[in-house]
Order: structure tokens, then C-alpha cells, then sequence
């Protein structure tokens, strides 16, 4: 038998348990053990008049069947005052159900401005008061559990009641609200509508319904979403006469009424009303991040004239092939995960980052002052929450592992991959293709991080010989490839594959023996152990990276590859970038055979002013930045004799806390030498990194660069000796 839930050492605060729905709540969480308070105003059902009577008899009646509770007379208007109330008798506060209500009904052109007001005072104003009296104590405590009580009228509309479903389904919207910003102390808040027989409800309902909706009917609901063991958030429950519902959102596929360079006008609007309102298909959207994703992609469809999708808020089963009815909209088990820097490190060197190229140091040295983990980390995660065995046990899909190929990926971030942290992946089958030759599994995966949606990959998963069930051929769900231009490339980036290179490689989590054991490749029909795909994937997207943005992850958007040949470790990759506005198309050859190995594939790049536009500031408010800017003034005259007595270039990373705040470039190493913002447009032969403060004792000579270097404090990289010349320039050419 399941345990009881109990409630000793709680503190419970009903409104308006005087009667009705809130006198049900009162009884039966003394009668669980917690403490009660039990507040009435004791007015009509109209909020008219006062008294102590209702309060009084429902304590009187815990009492003495030995429960424990207080009454209060407060209007819920006075919430410091109720919540008072429990903290002077019990100590605490631990649970707040907000049912305390009245009704004014009238037809809407009836409605004064007194029964408007009164009703959102009471219902509306009255939950926010009492709940914000008790909000601070719950955090502090690190628990509390919170009940609004909506209604029918307001989730459907009723006639006569536009002022209680106005304040009705407000307490909706402030329920959600506290949901979300209460989670991380566990204070979880949840909204009822409950139906039963009350003295609210006797004009309404007939004799015999009233008598047998009763109260105790709702009561044992919101008794378990108050409980500790509880997990439920957020959510909206519609009770009566012993039956519960939970309600949801459901959206519509929608359509995409507007076209780039293309006015959008009320006609299209129209021509695609049926597609817009067709719930076929439709998703659940469960959060504000979800809503915005959707938009965030019709933009993107738009942009690239294409047709809009559900992604990356598909939760809902395709109306595909009926074969696989129950696999397509399936769900993996959530997936838990952690990684630290040692990890992302391991990454990066497996896709071929090197300290060959200085730029890579911040993907492979922790110590970087802009130590960043490479944007395509967040396949790693997804695809270790694919093989967790979940493949294998899709309902209605017998998948025979050494089947299946790696057709394509796509990436998208929201905010750049952080350099440590925990991880939750749910993984959903979004759909099903048939393409003849095989099946192709859609695989959407979305991490995050607590709430947070950090990324979400979709893995486009070939079953070779599946094919063939007169299935549908493509998917509004599937994030396609796009073709490249036809002209030649705007650059070309090259790296050597290392011969050991999967045998790194696959330490981040892809363990498949095809990658390293001859035996196994040759069973799959390999002269030898092939490199990952996803490896190929890296070593391209960071070609792109470094082409295109300077290696900045923040501006790394999404990425889709589509795979097309095996690559062998040792063998040099050529990447080939056109770029197209904030699109950079490539495709990724072996030099020397000049197979294609990944085709049609494109990074999305955030554009530049849109980071710039994030850092308005960059250098400003910086006490080096007016150094920085008098070193390149005085260069002006004597900048040949100096560069010819320090012939290098030296890199600032300028910090401010924790943070790079600006990077300027000194070149005494070309012609007449010169100072500017950014880094180096060549290669730095040191690269320095300190605080503005420290930077500034360095200047003024109060600081010696030497000493500040072994005590940590400036840190140097690349050819350190030259910091010694430091000094010559500083102090000879910066005395301001
Ligand atoms: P009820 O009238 O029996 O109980 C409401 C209680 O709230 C009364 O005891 C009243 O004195 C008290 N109250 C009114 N204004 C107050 C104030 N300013 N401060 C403190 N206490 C105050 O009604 P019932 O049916 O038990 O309703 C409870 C809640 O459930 C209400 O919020 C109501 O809107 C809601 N509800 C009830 C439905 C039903 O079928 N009974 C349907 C949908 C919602």
C-alpha cells in the first residue's frame, strides 16, 4: 500500500476557509497533521460585511477533533496581516492556497467599475498579496507550495462573468509566473478549477448536483500537490465530483504567411486561415523559450525562403506512416550528464585544435583568459543521450544496430556551450522518412542546463535496407541541407588528420570499435578503422569558425552537415566556405583523393554588429584603452626606430573581473608600426593577458612586468622574453 501523505510540522494557510472549497482544505490538512490557519473575512458571496463566525467554527471544529489551527478575520487584501497570523502561532509558513472569493455577476454592459475592482481586488490582488507575504519566507526555507484557484468561467468565458474570468485567468498568468521563478528554491505553484456545490455555487447549480458535488471531492488534489513528494509545477488541473484533468497548450503547425523582400498583407493571412488553425499535428509548447524558438525560426525560414516548421518545439507525435504511429513523437528516457574543462579540452584536440595555431590556445589551455569550449561540443552530449540504449527500445521500430549509418546533423545554440556544467538531454523520435533504400530516423535532442534550453541537434539516422513501406519521403520536421554555391570558394582551410586522431577522438564519448579496431572495420567492410563523422564535423565547423569569426563562439550559431563519405585518420581535410551573408556554405573534401566527405552543409553565423551591438562598450570606460590610444599617437613619429629595435607584435586581452573587456594589438613589427583595436591581424608573437588596473601599475611603472608575470597576475604566451621589451615601450613611449 502506497505510505500516507502526512503533513506534521507544516504550516498551511487557507483563504476563505469558512466554508465551501477552503473549509474542505482546512480539515483535511489538520487532519494530516500540519498546523492550520484558517482565514474568513466572513462576508456574503457578493464581498459584502464581515465577521469571525466562519473562521471560528471551522478552527473550533479542528480542535476538537485534535488538529492543530488558528483562525484569522483579515480580508485577503491584508496579506502581511494573514501571513502574520501563521508565523505568530506556528513559526512558519510552508503552504498557501489562495481560494478566498466572491462574485459580482453581471452582464457585461452591467458591470460598474465597483464590481469590476472588487472582484480583482479580492481574487486577483488579494492571491498576490497573500502569496508575495509568504514568498520570501518560503525561499529562504527552501520550500513551499503555492495553489491559485481559477475557474472554468475563466478558462472558457461565461456569460455574465467578465469581471471574475478577467481575475480568474489572471491567477493563471501569476500562477505560471511563479512557477518559473520559484523552482530553483522549490516552491512550486500550481492552478485549479474546481467545480462543487458551495454557497457560490447554489444559484447555479440544481439541488441534487450541489449536494453531490461535494467539496472533499476537490480537497485531496490540492492535499497531493502540496505534498513534499510532489513534483508537479506550473500546472493547471481542472476537478470535480472525484474526477481530475490536467490542461495544456496545444499550437498549430501554423503556416508561414510572408515572404523575404515581400510585404506581408492581410490576404495571405487569409489565404492560409485553414492551414493556421489546423491542430493536425500540433504541438505542446511548454515554455516562453519554446514559443520564441518557433518565431525565432520563421525568421530564419524566411530569411532562407523556406517553409516554416514546428522545430525546435515538435513535441508532438506526426501524423506520418501509421506504421510507426507509436514510434514517431516517442520519448527517450531524459538523459543526465556532466562535463568540466578537461572534457571540452579532449574535444577540441580531437577535432584537431592545435598548439601549432596560436588561436587555438583558448580552446585547449584552461588557463586562456577567454577559455571557450568549441561550439560543436553540443553534439557530444545529444549523441551520448542517443546511445544510451534508448535506440534500441523505440516502440514499433526494431533497429538493428550495425545497420545504421549517420545520414546528417544539425546544431543549433542558443548561448554559447559553458566551459563546465550539468546537463539534462530529452531526446524525442520527431519523425519517420522512408527513402528507399532505408529508413531515416529524425532523432530531435534538447539540452539543458536546469531550465535552460542550451542547444538542440537534430541527428538525421539512416537504417540502410528499411526502406520501402510507401512511407513519406521528406518531413516538415527535418532541418534540411542546402546546396552550395555554384562558384568557386571564397576560402579554403586545410588540416592534417593526426593517424591517431579517432583514437582521440572518440574519448569524448563515441566508443563505436569502428573507429579503432581493425577487426571490427573490416567486418563493416573497411580497408581499416574509419575516422567519426562527427570528427570530420569538428575540424569543419572550426575552419568556419576560424575563417569567418575570429574564433568568437558567440557567434556561432547552428550548423547542418550532411555526411558523405568515410574519411581514414591521417588524411588532410580541405574545407571549402562560400559565404552568403551570415550563411557560410561548405563542403569538406580529402585532399588528395578530392572525395566529398561532407556536403551541403552551412554554418549560420550571429552577424558581427549583433555582437558589437551586445558590447557597446568594448574598450570604453577602460583606464587602458587612453594608453593604448596615446601609444599609437606617438608611434606616429618614431614608430621605424622602435619596431626596428622590438621587431614583434604583441596581443592585449585587457580583463576586467572575469571577463576580456577589450583586446588591442601592438605592431612593432611592420613598417612604421601601429596600434589598434582587436586582435592581431596576423599572428601575435606574445600574447599578454591583465587587468585594466594592472595594466595601468605596468604603465606608470609602479608595477614590474616581470614580477607580475610569476605572480600570476599578467599572464604571457607565446615568445615571453619579449615581455622584457615591455617596459621600453611602456615607459618611453606611454608617460602620460
Ligand atoms: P464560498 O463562498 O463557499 O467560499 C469562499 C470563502 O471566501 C467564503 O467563506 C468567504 O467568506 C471568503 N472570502 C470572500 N472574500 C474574502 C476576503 N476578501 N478575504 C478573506 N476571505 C474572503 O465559495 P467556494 O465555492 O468554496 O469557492 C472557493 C473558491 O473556489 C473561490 O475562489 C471560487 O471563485 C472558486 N471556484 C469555485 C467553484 C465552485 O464550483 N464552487 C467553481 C470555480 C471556482
Amino acid at each position: 500500500m502506497a505510505s500516507t501523505l502526512r503533513f506534521d510540522g507544516r504550516v498551511v494557510l487557507v483563504t476563505g476557509a469558512g466554508g465551501g472549497l477552503g473549509r474542505a482544505y482546512a480539515l483535511a490538512f489538520a487532519e494530516r497533521g500540519a498546523s492550520v490557519v484558517v482565514n474568513d473575512l466572513g462576508g456574503d458571496f457578493t464581498g459584502v460585511g464581515k465577521g469571525s463566525l466562519a473562521a471560528d467554527k471551522v478552527v473550533e471544529e479542528i480542535r476538537r477533533k485534535g488538529g492543530k489551527a488558528v483562525a484569522n478575520y483579515d480580508s485577503v487584501e491584508e496579506g502581511e496581516k494573514i501571513v502574520k497570523t501563521a508565523l505568530d502561532a506556528f513559526g512558519r509558513i510552508d503552504i498557501v492556497i489562495n481560494n478566498a472569493g466572491i462574485l459580482r455577476d453581471r452582464s457585461f454592459s452591467r458591470i460598474s467599475d465597483e464590481d469590476w475592482d472588487i472582484i480583482q481586488r479580492v481574487h486577483l490582488r488579494g492571491s498576490f498579496l497573500v502569496t508575495r507575504a509568504a514568498w520570501d519566507h518560503m525561499k529562504k526555507q527552501n520550500f513551499g507550495r503555492i495553489i491559485m484557484t481559477s475557474s472554468a468561467s475563466g478558462i472558457y468565458g461565461n456569460f455574465g462573468q467578465a469581471n471574475y474570468c478577467a481575475a480568474k485567468l489572471g491567477l493563471l498568468g501569476l500562477s505560471n509566473c511563479l512557477a518559473v521563478e520559484g523552482k530553483k528554491n522549490n516552491i512550486h505553484c500550481n492552478t485549479i478549477a474546481p467545480t462543487a456545490g458551495s454557497r457560490m455555487t447554489q444559484t447555479i447549480l440544481p439541488e441534487d448536483l450541489l449536494e453531490a458535488l461535494k467539496p472533499d471531492y476537490v480537497a485531496p488534489l490540492v492535499l497531493w500537490l502540496c505534498h513534499e513528494s510532489c513534483e508537479e509545477n506550473g500546472g493547471l488541473f481542472e476537478v470535480g465530483a472525484g474526477w481530475i484533468g490536467k490542461l495544456r497548450w496545444e499550437r498549430s503547425l501554423g503556416a508561414l504567411v510572408r515572404q523575404r523582400t515581400q510585404p506581408m498583407t492581410p490576404e495571405a493571412v487569409k489565404a492560409n486561415w485553414t492551414k493556421i488553425c489546423d491542430f493536425d499535428n500540433a504541438t505542446k509548447p511548454q515554455s516562453i523559450k519554446e514559443s520564441i524558438g518557433s518565431i525565432v525560426e520563421a525568421l530564419n525560414k524566411i530569411n532562407s525562403g523556406g517553409e516554416v516548421s514546428a522545430n525546435p518545439t515538435s513535441r508532438a507525435t506526426s501524423a506520418a506512416t501509421s506504421e510507426f504511429a507509436g514510434a514517431i513523437g516517442h520519448k527517450l528516457p531524459p538523459f543526465y550528464s556532466s562535463y568540466a574543462e578537461l572534457d571540452t579540452i579532449m574535444y577540441a584536440l580531437g577535432v584537431g585544435a592545435s598548439i601549432k595555431e596560436p588561436k587555438d590556445m583558448k580552446f585547449i589551455y584552461e588557463g586562456s583568459s577567454d577559455f571557450s569550449c568549441l561550439p560543436t561540443f553540443g553534439v557530444i552530449l545529444a549523441q551520448k543521450s542517443i546511445m544510451n540504449g534508448g535506440l534500441a527500445e523505440i516502440p514499433g521500430l526494431s533497429i538493428n544496430l550495425a545497420k545504421i549509418l549517420h545520414g546528417e546533423q544539425y546544431l543549433e545554440l542558443y548561448k554559447p556551450m559553458p566551459r563546465t556544467g550539468k546537463f539534462r538531454c530529452e531526446t524525442i523520435v520527431a519523425d519517420i522518412l522512408d527513402k528507399g533504400s532505408g529508413l531515416v530516423i529524425l532523432m530531435d535532442v534538447y539540452t539543458y542546463s536546469g531550465e535552460e534550453l542550451i542547444c538542440y541537434n537534430q541527428f538525421s539516422i539512416f537504417v540502410v535496407g528499411s526502406g520501402g513501406f510507401s512511407g513519406k519521403r521528406t518531413s516538415d520536421k527535418a532541418k534540411v541541407a542546402v546546396a552550395i554555391p555554384d562558384r568557386p570558394p571564397d576560402a579554403v582551410l586545410t588540416d592534417t588528420t593526426s593517424l591517431n586522431q579517432a583514437a582521440l577522438y572518440r574519448l569524448s564519448g563515441d566508443w563505436n570499435p569502428l573507429h579503432i579496431d581493425p577487426n571490427f572495420a573490416s567486418l563493416a567492410g573497411f580497408d581499416k578503422p574509419i575516422l567519426h563523422g562527427l570528427c570530420t564535423f569538428g575540424f569543419s565547423a572550426r575552419h568556419v569558425l576560424q575563417q569567418f569569426a575570429d574564433n568568437d563562439v558567440s557567434r556561432f550559431k547552428a550548423i547542418k552537415v550532411r555526411f558523405a563519405k568515410p574519411v581514414y585518420p591521417g588524411q588532410t581535410l580541405q574545407t571549402e566556405m562560400w559565404k552568403e551573408g551570415n550563411r557560410i556554405h561548405f563542403q569538406t573534401k580529402v585532399q588528395g583523393t578530392g572525395d566529398i566527405v561532407i556536403s551541403n552543409a552551412y554554418v549560420d553565423l550571429v552577424p558581427a554588429s549583433a555582437i558589437s551591438a551586445k558590447t557597446p562598450s568594448e574598450g570604453a570606460g577602460l583606464q587602458s584603452t587612453l594608453v593604448f590610444e596615446e601609444i599609437g599617437r606617438r608611434l606616429q613619429g618614431i614608430g621605424q626606430e622602435v619596431v626596428k629595435k622590438v621587431g614583434a607584435v604583441f596581443e592585449w586581452h585587457i580583463t576586467k573581473g572575469e571577463n576580456t573587456a577589450a583586446k588591442w594589438t601592438i605592431d612593432l613589427k611592420t613598417g612604421s608600426g601601429k596600434v589598434y583595436q582587436g586582435p592581431a591581424k596576423g599572428s601575435a608573437d606574445v600574447t599578454i593577458t591583465l587587468s585594466d588596473e594592472d595594466f595601468m601599475e605596468v604603465v606608470l611603472g609602479k608595477l614590474d612586468p616581470q614580477k607580475a608575470f610569476f605572480s600570476g597576475r599578467l599572464k604571457a604566451r607565446g615568445n615571453i622574453l619579449l615581455s622584457q621589451k615591455l617596459q621600453m615601450i611602456l615607459k618611453d613611449y606611454a608617460k602620460l
